[in-house]
């Protein structure tokens, strides 16, 4: 059974998480108790994934106003510097700064911070349950499928985008075989990815992630689907490195690329993809697997957590509203306003 990704424990309060960093070797939790204990919980990838790092920004608002009212404008600012390419994290923290403002001398403060993150939370699950059943109807039976990092349960509040869509086609009847690209530096897909599907009683198989492209060129593969960081207004699309290479390898052998995402995952302020901060990560993830050391000390390394996907490789993006061409993407701005 697939353990809870995020889990608010009012009482207390307390915001537990699972430690993704030990999956799939162990089932662990961090508890946060402060906003500072989830900053660094989302810095160092305890909790990762777009939708997830939102929701756990909310809760770390709410310790902030638990602990002492004062320190929320800190907290909002700390929260917001911990990862910056995922536009889904200051989507939430707008969100909560908007209570906080209209609400700074309620005797309510704390408790309407607290409805309110705990509806980011209940709400991205239902997104992703939408996006699901969108995203089924590209299917066919007997589908073959590729994806890549982790845009699962274990990335959201639970039922997850791109893998979404893959249960909401087997919940439909569908036969579905998944390929993860294990998703180096870090091993999302091979890590999370592949322990999401197992404990859901999927097929799925592990591929190096320069195998994607031989794997087309040998295999009937139905369709490509990633989740996303930040999508611009133009339809380039950040998404964990390694995507726009896969992108090309799929428009190369005409599978269909598909892009599975929330609204809040489109950031309406932002042109096109050269405007997306791009977060670059510590050179030990590249030189280092296992603490094993495989590169020479005197080699530089390269660590960009993301890359961007243009547009045209993108066949469409699968939100909750439904399906859009990435050049219609801008449309989604009047449902949203
Ligand atoms: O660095 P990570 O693990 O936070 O990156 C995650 C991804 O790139 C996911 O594909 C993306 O956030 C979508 S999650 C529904």
């Amino acid at each position: 059974m697939l353990p809870e990704t995020i889990e608010w424990i009012s009482g207390a309060p307390m915001l537990r998480l699972l430690d993704q960093r030990k999956i799939p070797v162990s089932v662990s939790f961090v508890d946060c108790r402060s906003y500072e204990d989830t900053a660094g919980a989302i810095e160092n990838m305890t909790v990762r994934g777009a939708p997830a790092i939102g929701v756990a920004a909310a809760y770390g608002v709410v310790l902030a106003a638990h602990s002492d009212i004062s320190t929320i404008d800190k907290a909002l600012s700390r929260l917001s510097a911990t990862r910056p390419t995922a536009v889904n994290l200051f989507w939430s923290i707008e969100k909560m700064r908007s209570v906080f403002n209209e609400n700074k001398n309620s005797p309510e403060l704390y408790s309407l911070l607290e409805s309110e993150a705990i509806m980011i939370d209940r709400e991205d699950r239902d997104i992703n349950k939408k996006i699901g059943a969108h995203g089924a109807v590209l299917l066919p039976d007997k589908a073959t499928v590729i994806t890549h990092c982790n845009a699962g349960a274990l990335a959201t509040s639970g039922y997850g985008t791109a893998l979404g869509v893959f249960r909401s086609a087997r919940d439909s009847g569908k036969d579905i075989k998944i390929y993860a690209d294990e998703t180096r530096p870090r091993f999302q897909g091979g890590r999370l990815t592949a322990f999401e599907l197992c404990e859901d009683g999927f097929d799925v198989t592990v591929i190096c992630d320069s195998m994607a492209a031989f794997l087309m060129s040998r295999e009937k593969i139905d369709a490509v689907i990633t989740g996303a960081d930040r999508i611009a207004l133009n339809g380039d699309t950040a998404n964990k490195i390694g995507t726009y290479g896969l992108a090309i390898s799929a428009k190369s052998h005409n599978v269909p690329f598909y892009i599975a995402a929330p609204i809040s995952s489109i950031d309406f302020n932002c042109p096109n993809g050269d405007s997306i901060p791009i977060e670059e990560r510590d050179h030990s993830e590249v030189r280092k697997v296992g603490g094993e050391i495989l590169v020479h000390e005197d080699a530089k390394v390269w660590n960009p957590a993301f890359d961007v996907t243009p547009a045209d490789l993108i066949r469409g993006i699968i939100t909750e509203e439904g399906i859009f061409e990435p050049s219609d993407i801008k449309k989604l701005h009047k449902i949203t306003a």
